[in-house]
């Protein structure tokens, strides 16, 4: 079967920006003896997945339910995680970053699997089933046996959880089950080594995330369901995001705090693009947005910033939020690569402050009776006008697109038949169609080096 599957691959970040519908790829698949053993234990997808539960045919006749574990195993990203630790490009980052084989090592297996990885040594036979059902719905070891019976159906959201069920009914309860890997905390890392190594950059926004996710569960009577859906998860996906972005950065300035060895500054946390690009001169003035910064410096986080400014015209606590960012931002930017002990200290409480901000203003936008995305076309405006050189990267070009996007998808997802992609060129609008084009990473490449921000905005203004 693992051979069997043909996926919509990703080759590198941001696939879903490149030709979407196009003609899936064949994946490379790895010879059998290396493939990976399927867990079968209660941790292990084969427990979930037998023909009588969640793997029967798929089918518009029966339940979703019946047929959850056929759509992840034929249709989910998830299900290849651990086969791509045996790939050659995951080969070669192992063997760069001097950590031995990747599918045996914890720090690829934290998000590229399901696994238990509290044994020390990590057993010799390591079970891998990639992301399986357990890292998102929880360990079932305590309620498998229930979760069939009509009783559950009667448990509160808080019975389940005791059981270690996770809630997943809501946007803000989804999204934060997603960043533990798509953005990363104290156990689960991306840093500047991994990405120099040859792993994608980690771009998570969450309504696309989702949207891209083929959905295994009936929309029926789910958040899918709601009028706002997409623009509610965009709009917490962000907040929450940016929670976990900030509490990243705690956690890293804490380590440098600690550890004499750790990595400070974490060119991970920095704009890629303010190291990586052609040099200046020619006129090319740097570009740092920082106010009152000296020319190259790096700043923090331009993926999520712009999209926390975006966040701006949603809610009145947003406007604590970007204070936070802007206090951050600048407290970075006057002393970027130093490792004095008081400066870290300084940086982890301003990150932390932020984090606080950006979970409660997740929680208010969670609750919000409504959330509309309708005025975003003029508040890009207002935003570009107010911080023209902010505007100008690829990050924040991606960000903008996202949230018009989200805008205009609105709610409620088409209940159609669960597994179904949407059709995005249709629904978009060409338009937005043209404007994802002009930001598509050139064929091969995972840097945005053609980006045109003048061709982009222009474009931008065309969008309804
Ligand atoms: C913090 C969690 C995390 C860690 C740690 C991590 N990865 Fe990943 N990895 C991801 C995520 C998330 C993606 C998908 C990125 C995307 O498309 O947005 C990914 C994607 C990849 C891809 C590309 C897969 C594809 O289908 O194109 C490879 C290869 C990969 N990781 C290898 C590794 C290896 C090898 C290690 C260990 C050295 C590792 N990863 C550690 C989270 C992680
Ligand atoms: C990447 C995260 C993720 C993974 C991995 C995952 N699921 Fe889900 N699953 C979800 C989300 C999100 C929902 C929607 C839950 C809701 O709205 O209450 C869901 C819903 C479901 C439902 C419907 C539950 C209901 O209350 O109607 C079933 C059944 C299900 N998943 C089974 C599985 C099985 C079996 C696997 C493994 C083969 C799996 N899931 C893997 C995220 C995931
Ligand atoms: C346990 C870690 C983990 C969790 C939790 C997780 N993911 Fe992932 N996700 C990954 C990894 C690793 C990959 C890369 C898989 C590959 O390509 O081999 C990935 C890939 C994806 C992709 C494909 C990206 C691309 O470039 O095509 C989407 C979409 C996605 N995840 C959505 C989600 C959403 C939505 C959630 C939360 C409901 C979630 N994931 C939760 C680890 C995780
Ligand atoms: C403060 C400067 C700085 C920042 C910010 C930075 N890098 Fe790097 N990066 C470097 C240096 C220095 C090297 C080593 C260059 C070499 O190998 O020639 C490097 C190497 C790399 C490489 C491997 C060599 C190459 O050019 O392909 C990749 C990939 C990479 N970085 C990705 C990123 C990504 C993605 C980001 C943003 C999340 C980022 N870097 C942010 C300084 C930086």
């Amino acid at each position: 079967m693992w051979q069997a599957r043909h996926h919509h691959r990703a080759l590198f970040v941001l696939v879903w920006l490149s030709a979407l519908g196009a003609a899936p790829l064949p994946c490379p698949c790895p010879p059998t003896d290396r493939l990976p053993q399927k867990r079968t234990d209660s941790l292990g997808v084969a427990s979930c997945s037998t023909s009588s539960c969640h793997g029967g045919p798929k089918g518009a006749n029966h339940d979703v339910q019946s047929f959850a574990a056929t759509i992840w195993i034929n249709d989910d990203p998830h299900s290849r995680a651990a086969e791509v630790l045996h790939e050659p490009r995951s080969l070669a980052m192992a063997k760069m970053l001097g950590i031995g084989a990747p599918h045996r090592s914890r720090q690829c297996l934290v998000c590229h699997a399901t696994q238990d990885l509290k044994a020390e040594p990590l057993p010799s036979r390591v079970l891998a089933d990639g992301v399986g059902c357990a890292a998102c719905h929880g360990d079932p070891t305590q309620w498998e046996s229930l979760h069939t019976l009509d009783g559950w159906r009667q448990m509160s959201p808080d019975e389940r959880k005791a059981l270690g069920y996770t809630d997943l009914s809501t946007p803000l309860a989804r999204v934060r089950t997603c960043v533990r890997c798509h953005v990363g905390d104290a156990d689960h890392e991306v840093n500047h080594d991994l990405l120099a190594a040859g792993h994608p950059r980690l771009t998570f926004e969450f309504a696309a995330y989702q949207r891209l996710e083929p959905r295994h569960w009936s929309p029926a009577g789910k958040a899918e369901a709601t009028a706002d859906f997409t623009q509610r998860s965009w709009a917490v996906g962000q907040a929450a995001t940016l929670e976990a972005v900030a509490r990243l950065l705690e956690v890293r300035a804490a380590r440098a705090v600690e550890e004499p060895v750790a990595r400070w500054p974490e060119f991970a946390e920095l704009d890629c693009s303010s190291c990586h690009r052609p040099l200046g001169g020619g006129g090319l003035a740097s570009r740092s947005v920082i106010p009152g910064a000296l020319p190259g410096t790096p700043s923090w986080q331009p993926w999520q910033v712009a999209a926390g400014r975006l966040l701006g015209t949603q809610a009145a606590d947003a406007a604590l939020v970007e204070a936070n960012v802007i206090a951050l931002r600048t407290l970075l930017a006057a002393d970027w690569a130093g490792a004095e002990v008081e400066g870290l200290h300084r940086v982890c409480r301003q990150a932390d402050s932020l984090a606080t901000a950006a979970g409660s203003l997740s929680e208010q936008l969670s609750q919000a009776p409504r959330i509309n995305l309708q005025g975003t076309p003029a508040a890009v405006e207002t935003l570009v006008a107010s911080s023209p050189q902010e505007w100008q990267s690829w990050d924040s070009a991606v960000q903008t697109y996202l949230a018009l996007e989200a805008a205009r998808q609105g709610g409620p997802a088409r209940l159609g038949s669960a597994g179904c992609r949407l059709p995005q060129e249709t629904e978009a609008g060409p338009a937005l169609n043209t404007l994802r084009r002009s930001l598509q990473l050139p064929a091969g490449s995972n840097t945005p080096r053609d980006f045109d921000p003048r061709r982009f905005h222009s474009l931008r203004s065309e969008v309804p």
